[in-house]
C-alpha cells in the first residue's frame, strides 16, 4: 500500500510552532516513529508552504496512490484550489488537522477539503496522523 502525507503551509515549523496547540515534537522526527510503526506500507511525505505546489503533488499523486493524508494547514479555510483537485483526483483522502479546529477561531470551521474527503480527523495532535494511517488499513 502506497500513502503520502502532504502537509501544507507553516507545518514545516512543527516542534517550535506555537508548542501549546501543535506539541513540541518536530514532524520528521514523528514521521519515522510513524514509519517504523507500519513497516508493511509505503508512507511518503511532502511539504509545502506554496499552494500551487500542494495542488500539483495532489495531481501528481491523486490517480495512482492508494491514499492521501491531506492537512492543508490555513489553506484548508481559503483554497478552493486544494478542495478542487480534492475532488478532481480518484485516490481518496482523509483530511487530518492536529488541532481542533471547531474548538477554535470560527474562520477554521470552514473547509473546502472537507466536502470531498473519505473522513476528517482532528484534534488528536500528531496522532491524528497515525488514526488516518490505520483508516486506510
Ligand atoms: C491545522 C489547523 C489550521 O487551522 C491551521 O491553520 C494550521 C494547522 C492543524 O493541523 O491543526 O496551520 O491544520
Amino acid at each position: 500500500m502506497k500513502l503520502i502525507i502532504i502537509n501544507g503551509p507553516n507545518l514545516n515549523l512543527l516542534g517550535r510552532r506555537e508548542p501549546q496547540i501543535y506539541g513540541s515534537a518536530s514532524f520528521d522526527e514523528y514521521l519515522k516513529t510513524l514509519q517504523n510503526n507500519f513497516p508493511e506500507i509505503t508512507l511518503e511525505y511532502f511539504q509545502s508552504n506554496i499552494e500551487g505546489e500542494i495542488i500539483t503533488k495532489i495531481q501528481e499523486v491523486g490517480f495512482n496512490y492508494d491514499g492521501i493524508i491531506l492537512n492543508a494547514a490555513a489553506y484548508t479555510h481559503t483554497s478552493v484550489g486544494i478542495g478542487d483537485a480534492v475532488k478532481a483526483i480518484t485516490t481518496p483522502v482523509v483530511e487530518v488537522h492536529i488541532s481542533n479546529t471547531f474548538s477554535r477561531e470560527d474562520f477554521r470551521h470552514v473547509s473546502y477539503i472537507s466536502p470531498n474527503a473519505k473522513g476528517i480527523i482532528l484534534g488528536f495532535g500528531l496522532e491524528s496522523y497515525k488514526l488516518a494511517v490505520q483508516s486506510f488499513l
